[in-house]
């Protein structure tokens, strides 16, 4: 068997064995991506066929996998068939099985319908399965949606993973023995190095002081499970940022008594932080809450603001975004006609234009690269803005963070025109988020291209072409474009 394991036996007839549809059907059943190269040869009378499996992304050395296939002929009058038998399984994926997978999704608060809704209108394969306060499970009813060529694009989901279902108790220490155990089975012999382990959100962000992130609930919950799973798995890491590709367990606290357990790859920036909460080092004083927001956006979105960049902020008093791009070394021009809070106001990369966006002449804006804008106003006036400072006014910009108010959580369905705007303004790159220190609202990164980490420090900058389509949804894997539809 060309040295793989065998894992399991199916059976795949093909109408015929051109290439295409071979493709198409590996595609379909989930062992590839990307691309897909196969190769022919006979052994004695039996013809095999190998198909290079690619997930997409080269995550580490194990990734590329070669599965083969077996062909035997059955000919008939109309057509020639054939029977494939898989007898090789990609090692990659450390719970591929038969059996029905589900997905779980954290949202925030409150965001639940729409998170639901968005969804399920973007992958007919998924249904509905299960919710609580900020988390959805969805049941992969279409066989193509599978661990290793799956990825979930949407605005609202904070996080995803595959679920392995729930686990419940009165004791910690029970709870965590089940987790152990649910691991113990899937991990098999696994490279899980991760475990993330937070609670759902309790309210909506910034209400009552409360902000996302690891409580100390969900870090003596976590502690506890490390105990519990580490004698498995020793070189496993509690909470910290997983890196790309990295095998992360996660472990919702739904309730005390309930406990929700999955795991993903970290392909995606968001999967990379416990619960997709990013977690900062906080300045001793924040001028607001906006400083989160912009921070989360930056680190999300990879924007390349360096130092010397000129920011112009339009809605930006008190000035927690302000506060946040000075700290970077950008130069700020603050356009709002409210107060602006006085340690960032007294900066000296700081000028307050106190005036409403429309009124600020262009001279004001003199060499203004990114536009930072966060007015409490619908959605239609906040891009009406953008697009007279765009269009109008003509800033050539590399790109735009903009805030989108959602006073009614109908608009969200608009959302993929409000993508489609920005496109139409010169920008090919959009990426939607509902920050997880967003609150009812969400947050679009524009850019005129799309920055690569190794590039980040280039100065060389082009304006793109007009793009007709929009070309990037959501929270998007680095260097990803549009997973496919459905995929
Ligand atoms: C959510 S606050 C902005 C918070 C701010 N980004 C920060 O970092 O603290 C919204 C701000 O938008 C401002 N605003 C509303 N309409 C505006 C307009 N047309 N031009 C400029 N500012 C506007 C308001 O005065 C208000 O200060």
């Amino acid at each position: 068997m060309s040295g793989h394991e065998l894992r399991r036996r199916g059976r795949i007839c093909f109408p015929s064995v051109r290439t295409p549809s071979i493709r198409q059907h590996c595609r379909k059943i989930g062992f590839c991506h990307g691309v897909c190269r196969l190769f022919e040869y006979m052994m004695g009378r039996t013809r095999w066929i190998a198909v290079r499996v690619d997930f997409g992304r080269r995550l580490h050395d194990g990734d590329m996998q070669w599965l083969t296939i077996r062909s035997e002929t059955q000919n008939s009058d109309v057509a020639e068939t054939f029977t494939l038998s898989i007898f090789a399984f990609p090692r990659q994926s450390p719970i591929m099985s038969e059996s029905a997978q589900f997905l779980f999704v954290c949202c925030q608060i409150g965001a639940e319908k729409t998170c639901k809704q968005e969804i399920l209108n973007r992958y007919p394969g998924l249904k509905f399965a299960f919710s609580r306060s900020g988390f959805l499970t969805f049941k992969a009813v279409d066989t193509s949606i599978r661990p290793g060529s799956f990825q979930l694009v949407s605005t609202f989901a904070r996080l995803w993973g595959w679920s392995l279902g729930k686990t419940n108790s009165s004791d910690t220490t029970e709870l965590a023995k089940n987790v152990a155990a649910q691991i113990e089975t899937l991990a098999g012999d696994k490279p899980f190095t991760m475990l993330h382990c937070w609670q759902r959100d309790l309210t909506m962000p910034g209400k009552n002081g409360f902000e996302p992130g690891i409580s100390p609930v969900a870090e003596t919950a976590g502690q506890i499970l490390l105990e519990a799973i580490q004698p498995r798995l020793p070189g496993l890491r509690l909470n910290r940022p997983s890196k790309r590709g990295e095998l992360t367990i996660c472990v919702v606290l739904i309730e005390s008594d309930e406990w929700w357990v999955g795991w993903h790859d970290s392909a995606m920036i968001a999967q990379s932080w416990p619960g997709g909460v990013p977690q900062f080092e906080l300045p001793p004083k924040l001028a607001s809450r906006a400083w989160l927001k912009v921070h989360e956006a930056v680190l999300w979105g990879q924007i390349p603001i360096e130092k010397g960049d000129v920011v112009a902020e339009i809605g930006s008093a008190p000035g927690g975004a302000a506060q946040y791009m000075l700290e970077r070394g950008a130069t700020v021009i603050a356009i709002d006609p409210a107060e602006m809070d006085p340690s960032v106001a007294e900066h000296p990369s700081l000028t307050h234009v106190r005036r409403r966006a429309r009124d600020v002449p262009k001279r004001d804006l003199m060499n203004v690269r990114w536009l930072v804008v966060d007015v409490n106003m619908p959605p239609s006036y906040t891009l009406e803005v953008i697009r007279d400072y765009i269009e109008t006014r003509k800033l050539d910009i590399r790109g735009v963070i903009a805030t989108l108010k959602l006073p009614d959580w109908k608009l969200a369905a608009e959302v993929d025109q409000y993508r489609q705007q920005f496109v139409n303004m010169g920008f090919p790159v959009v990426r939607t988020r509902q920050l997880a220190f967003n609150r009812q609202e969400l947050c679009v990164v524009a850019l005129r291209k799309r920055f690569e980490r190794r590039t980040l420090k280039s100065n060389k900058f082009k304006k793109p072409r007009r793009q007709e389509a929009v070309s990037s949804g959501d929270s998007l894997p680095e260097n990803v474009d549009v997973p496919p539809q459905g995929a």
